[in-house]
């Protein structure tokens, strides 16, 4: 049976500040998931949050890219944003950069990450959702997961993964994309997944059949809307256990909170902590950046869980490094590289401080 799992985000509103999502909020989104389903557009949902971004998790039979999912998603965020207003939140309607729907929300400021796939004897997903950071924040994880044998010993010793998998990097500047096949394209894919700010990682195939393995939201709010918005908090779908990585080999990357762009601002960079659920509220200087992963078993499009796969003591020694990590960058304050490099602050005020001392520059 062929069902398509649509993941889409967007922060229509904070709770306090950018740290987290009003009940009431995730209410509204779980009223309107149920009448999709009640009303047959939807087989089955899950809604959750990833600090102040709302998560609607979906399955469906209308493929990729339809406009009736995409259209139901949109008024759910309007109608959350309506709500948002009331009750004063920060940030109300913040990602939706467009007034009105127009036939998809690519382009309109939520992020979306999208499968559609022939579900297996056991269809076992994970679905990652970030906050405070940037689409290339899975790139490294990707890479491990698909085509690291350090990270991932399937690749190694399992027939089925032997192979190895296809990249498709999308350029989110220049709009391009290119393909590059693991292992033996692995020195020239780095040079451009090494670049997370330029390069992001979209999707991952195996190479032999050409299997959706993993599929990631690489809108960037800030290349959309010109200016700085908030971050693109970007989700990421990922297929375990049989052909692809097993469930522990796609969590294993998580173990490195690895530096990420997003923090504070948008403009810092700082460890990506993986928590449960419960724990992802960044607050501490509006971060460090979390994410938070939840898995399910498909079962004729049903989504079996979810389980909260970072909800275990295993990872409690990468958080306490993404501790040490903040604590450690902190201390730069204004300085790079905890704050990011000129070029990535061209949103910011930099442009006006520079207009504001244009005439005070002098020739050496
Ligand atoms: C980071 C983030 C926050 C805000 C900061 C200022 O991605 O969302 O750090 O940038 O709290 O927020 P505003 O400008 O909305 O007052
Ligand atoms: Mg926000
Ligand atoms: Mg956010």
């Amino acid at each position: 049976m062929n069902v398509t799992l649509s993941v889409i985000k967007a922060d229509i509103g904070g709770y306090v500040g950018h740290s987290s999502t009003h009940p009431d909020i995730l209410s509204l989104a779980e009223e309107s998931m149920a009448k999709a389903k009640i009303d047959g557009m939807l087989i089955d949902y899950h809604v959750t949050n990833c600090g102040d971004d709302l998560q609607l998790i979906m399955t469906h039979k209308l493929g990729e890219d339809n406009d009736r999912i995409h259209k139901m998603a949109w008024d759910t965020f309007e109608a959350g944003t309506k709500l948002a207003r009331t009750l004063k939140l920060h940030g109300a309607g913040q990602d939706l950069l467009a007034d009105s729907f127009s036939g998809n929300v690519k382009g309109m400021g939520p992020g979306v990450a999208e499968m559609e796939i022939e579900e297996r004897e056991a269809e076992t997903v994970l679905i990652f959702m970030a906050d405070k950071t940037a689409a290339g924040a899975w790139n490294m994880p990707l890479y491990k997961m698909f085509a690291d044998p350090f990270n991932t010993i399937g690749l190694v010793i399992a027939a089925n993964m032997h192979a190895g998998f296809a990249f498709e990097m999308h350029d989110v500047k220049e709009h391009k994309k290119i393909v590059f096949k693991a292992p033996e394209e692995i020195y020239d894919m780095l040079v451009f997944a090494g670049a997370p700010g330029r390069y992001a990682v979209k999707a991952v195939y195996t190479r032999e059949s050409r299997e959706i393995s993993a599929v990631s939201s690489t809108q960037r709010l800030s290349l959309m809307a010109g200016r700085y918005v908030g971050k693109d908090d970007p989700v990421c779908i990922v297929r375990a256990q049989g052909q692809f990585p097993a469930v522990g080999e796609v969590l294993e990357p998580f173990t490195t909170p690895h530096i990420v762009e997003g923090w504070m601002r948008g403009s810092h960079n700082g460890p990506l902590m993986p928590v449960s659920v419960a724990q992802a509220n960044p607050s501490r200087f509006d971060g460090p950046p979390r994410v938070i992963c939840l898995g399910f078993q498909i079962a004729d499009g049903r989504l079996v869980g979810p389980r909260d796969m970072f909800d275990d003591p295993a990872f409690d020694e990468c958080r306490r490094q993404a501790g040490w990590a903040a604590d450690y960058l902190r201390k730069h304050g204004p300085f790079e590289p905890h704050r990011l490099p000129l070029d990535e602050m061209e949103y910011t005020t930099l442009p006006q401080v520079m207009r504001k001392l244009e005439g005070r520059f002098e020739e050496i």
